[in-house]
């Protein structure tokens, strides 16, 4: 096989792994088949306004343990800067073979319009929210999942030595998967999520119920939740690039009137973005590895608009088609598994 000349960029939100992801596919396609990479640095700004690093071993070495991402990253819609015009002039400009695009549904979904207007892509899935159809599992998930963990147990022990209620906001846009998780794990007596709206009738009878018991009761809320008398997740902060709302703040919208319904004092933490920085966990630096060295076989293949994914433990290819449309959402029957225990 002759050596390819390859373009990658991050977009979106960042994600523990994205360096593990940069590092797997620019070793394995050096060393293995002689390609040679570029980096477009913040996302598609980098590609329809040229700016980009050379990407090689030396810039790779010792990067899969960073969180962040060395190309940095934005959520930039190509299709207000040029679309597939702009894109297949700077490839052309660059003499590139293929794009690597590692990102979310906005990235991928921009990448699908690309790729059905010719230009050569292939992706890399990415999101903490672990959303998207197509792949069990994204990296980055699993980092989010242990820090808010690891937030709640710091969370009870105050909650507990003051007997009050701890509201935990975690992220999610439209999915609850980091609430259900992190609060299995933390041991919450609550979990909301954006695919179960909920009474304020029903969250303090679960609430007094723990506290009935000597408790001191922990809430896990996703970012998206929204209570059965609101029409749309609490948004106060305009909306993003690609037109979806800036969520947050429905922890501090809650505590005050759990407090007021239960009489239980009440306290609330959103973790914000804490939840997507630092350092990857081992199981995301692995996924993401897989997926860099996945992306490159992928590409050798010129399996444009396809992207890799995690079925069990092995990595297919999916059109990029199967990770749009639709969300994957938290199950009903995996919510009320988790509902047990509530209390
Ligand atoms: O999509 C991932 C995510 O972390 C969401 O959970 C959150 O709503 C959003 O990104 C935050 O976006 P930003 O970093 O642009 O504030």
């Amino acid at each position: 096989m002759v050596g390819m000349r390859i373009g990658m960029l991050t977009s979106g939100g960042d994600a523990p792994g994205l360096n593990a992801v940069i590092r797997g596919a620019v070793v394995t396609g050096q060393r293995v088949f002689d390609h040679e990479f570029i980096g477009f640095k913040n996302g598609w700004k980098g590609v329809t306004d040229p700016t980009w690093m050379p990407l090689g071993r030396e810039e790779v070495k010792g990067i899969a343990k960073l969180g962040g991402t060395i190309l940095g990253t934005s959520r930039t819609n190509p299709f207000d800067y040029g679309g597939a015009d702009r894109v297949r002039e700077v490839m052309a400009e660059l003499s590139l073979d293929a794009i690597i695009a590692i990102g979310g549904e906005g990235t991928l979904a921009g990448a699908k319009e690309l790729t059905d207007q010719g230009i050569p892509i292939v992706g890399v899935p990415k999101t903490v929210d672990n959303d998207l159809n197509g792949t069990d599992y994204t990296f980055g998930f699993d980092t989010a999942v242990s820090i808010a963990t690891d937030a709640m147990d710091r969370l009870r022990t105050t909650g507990d030595a003051h007997s009050r209620c701890m509201v935990a906001e975690v992220m999610g846009r439209n999915v609850g998967w980091i609430a259900l998780h992190s609060g299995i794990a933390a041991g919450a007596h609550l979990i909301l999520i954006p695919e179960k709206p909920t009474s304020l009738e029903e969250i303090s009878h679960w609430v007094n119920h723990a506290a009935g018991r000597g408790r001191a009761p922990l809430v896990v809320v996703a970012e998206g939740f929204r209570l059965d008398s609101m029409d749309e997740a609490h948004s106060e902060r305009g909306l993003d690039a690609f037109g979806r709302p800036r969520l947050g703040g429905i922890g501090q919208i809650l505590a005050p009137l759990i407090e007021e319904v239960t009489g239980i004092e009440t306290r609330a933490t959103t973790l914000g973005h804490i939840q997507r920085g630092g350092t990857p966990s081992a199981y995301d630096r692995v996924l993401a590895t897989r997926f860099g060295m996945a992306a490159i076989h992928a590409v050798n293949n010129k399996s444009w608009g396809r992207m890799v994914s995690l079925r069990g433990t092995d990595i297919h290819l999916v059109d990029f088609g199967e990770a749009l449309g639709a969300l994957k959402v938290v199950p009903n029957e995996r919510y009320e598994e988790a509902a047990l225990l509530f209390g």
